[in-house]
């Protein structure tokens, strides 16, 4: 990192410390990346042996991939990220899907209020879902008296068969049934807790005589793994990069060593488990925390869970950058940032949206002469039924560090045009006054977002390193070849689809991690509709076990 070029404002001694302070709290050595990675193959072995521990390495009792052949019409209903989603699935067999799908908002009433007025509001959108959009979910006969599932006189039919994507820690006991451990990503319902998530559903479903069965339950990192086997061939690991982070990875049964004698595990062979990895080393023994992560803590709905999602996650990164923005108003002996005024957006809790500092470094990486831009999961390829699959390519991160140290008036035009972006992006979405946006502020924030940004996907890179080694393809350190010919991960959600540079600044620390061999093998593809094709396949796993 060059800090030595600076050109400061001569007074500013103590304000160069204060950045330079916080630009050395963000910083993680590739030592601090391999702590955290053995740290993470401590804990996936603990949780694997022993229940009960936040990585919770839960068993999905999903044994096998699809490999694309799979053919059938379901429906999956997906809770857990930014919005509600029901949609219609249609498996063509050749590797493509059809999907047609509506989404729901959930109001914040809605996520802390009580369970059974959630579920009632998820049956509810799944009945006006079949009223006007489902066409082929089998056994759909015509009505013209709206949704043909409600009525009673169908009930002779079989039930259409609903999967669920429930992306929240579930104790799963078999592929339809769990029990909900904890709520994450701000959701709070009462009298949820401890309770079988199908069942919930299943009597709504029921208090609404809908004739619909839900008989399979997933998490979102599941659904990604099982949807990017089924386009692309194969897949190790599903992982989400968006409002939460997630993965779930095919363990070997005798390795799940918590399953004891049961059935499942003398049977052998292979099952997804869903790790749970958002609370990774909620003790932070090992997590680089800050102030500002430690504000974002205490002020949470979940204080002290969810540790490593809170560095990594949409919900979590704007909210991070609003901390250190704050700091730097309120800096002694003189403000560091927009006059020392604050405004609306920046006084309210969560008021700063991971959007916005995406639209920061975006307008920074738009236009850069100076290196490659790379997109978040490049080179998107257009299939049939419209679906768009992506694959990712090694690249380099541009530079990204110190222009809040140089003299923004000796800066290039190019340069100075892409800062008057960023001004114009934080008066628009901060509510601030013109006047009080320089560009100095500009490239202050704009650093500040590249700081947050680059800590949580050297992190996430942690996470992808620890399951590449705890399945033998990796060695932690390098030095170690697998002769598989690629490593196929899927990925899903806002960061690692949008957020500029998150996927290469990844790759880069993967590659720290475990060898540029390992590294290049690596596949990161978009799992794109994940939770909705990947609950249509397990309702099919599931049909065909006669649920
Ligand atoms: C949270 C949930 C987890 C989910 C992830 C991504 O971490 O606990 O189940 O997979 O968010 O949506």
């Amino acid at each position: 990192m060059s800090k030595t070029h600076a050109a400061y404002a001569p007074s500013s001694d103590a304000s160069r410390r204060i950045l330079d302070e916080i630009e050395e709290q963000f910083r993680l050595t590739k030592e601090d990346l391999t702590r955290i990675t053995a740290q993470f193959l401590e804990d996936f072995s603990l949780g694997l042996r022993e229940y009960n521990h936040p990585m919770a390495m839960i068993p999905t009792f999903v044994t096998g991939v699809p490999n694309g052949s799979e053919t059938g019409t379901f429906l999956a209903l997906d809770l857990g990220g930014t919005n509600l989603r029901v949609c219609e699935v249609e498996l063509l067999g050749n590797h493509e899907f059809v999907l047609r799908q509506q989404k729901y908002k959930v109001s914040d009433a809605l996520k802390t209020g009580e369970a059974t007025a959630l579920f009632d509001y998820l049956a509810d959108s799944v009945d006006a879902f079949l009223t006007e959009y489902a066409s082929a979910v089998p056994s759909s006969p015509s009505s013209e008296r709206g949704n043909p599932f409600a009525s009673p006189s169908l009930s002779e039919e079989p039930a259409v068969p609903l999967g669920l994507t429930f992306s929240f820690p579930v104790e799963q006991t078999a592929l339809n049934e769990g029990k909900i451990l904890t709520w994450t990503k701000g959701f709070a319902a009462k009298n949820a807790i401890g309770n079988d998530v199908v069942k919930l559903l299943q009597d709504a479903f029921d208090r609404k005589h809908l004739h619909v069965k839900c008989v399979a339950l997933v998490n979102d990192t599941v659904g990604a793994l099982l949807s990017r086997a089924y386009t692309g061939g194969s897949c190790i690991l599903g992982s989400i990069f968006g409002t939460g982070t997630n993965g779930a990875y095919v363990e070997r049964v005798e390795n799940i060593k918590k399953l004891g004698n049961s059935p499942a595990r003398q049977k052998g062979g292979y099952m997804v488990v869903n790790t749970e990895w958002g609370a990774f080393n909620n003790t932070r023994t090992v997590l680089p925390t800050t102030p500002y992560d430690n504000k974002l803590d205490r002020q949470s709905i979940n204080p002290r869970l969810q540790a490593f999602e809170k560095f990594i996650s949409g919900m979590y990164l704007g909210e991070i950058l609003r901390n250190i923005l704050l700091s730097l108003i309120d800096a002694a002996p003189k403000p560091l940032l927009f006059n020392g005024r604050s405004s609306g957006p920046l006084n309210t809790h969560y008021g700063l949206d991971t959007a916005v500092m995406s639209e920061v470094e975006d307008a920074w990486e738009t236009g850069r002469v100076s290196s490659v831009p790379v997109a978040a999961v490049d080179s998107a390829k257009s299939k049939a039924n419209g679906v768009a699959a992506t694959e990712s390519q090694p690249s380099s991160v541009p530079d990204w560090q110190s222009t809040h140290f140089t003299d923004v008036d000796s800066l290039s035009p190019d340069d100075k045009a892409r800062l008057a972006r960023i001004q114009g992006i934080l008066v628009q979405r901060l509510a601030l006054d013109p006047a009080d946006v320089s560009l100095r502020d500009a490239a202050i924030v704009r650093w500040a977002a590249s700081l947050v940004a680059h800590r949580a996907a050297q992190l996430s890179s942690c996470a992808v390193a620890a399951v590449l080694v705890q399945t033998e393809r990796a060695k932690l350190g390098g030095g170690f070849a697998t002769d598989e010919e690629k490593i196929c991960v899927g990925v899903d959600g806002s960061l690692i689809q949008h957020y500029p540079n998150f996927n290469a600044r990844l790759r880069d620390s993967l590659r720290e991690l475990v060898g540029e061999e390992v590294e290049a093998k690596v596949e990161i593809g978009l799992a794109k509709d994940g939770s909705g094709v990947g609950a249509a396949l397990c309702a099919l796993q599931a049909t065909k076990q006669g649920h």
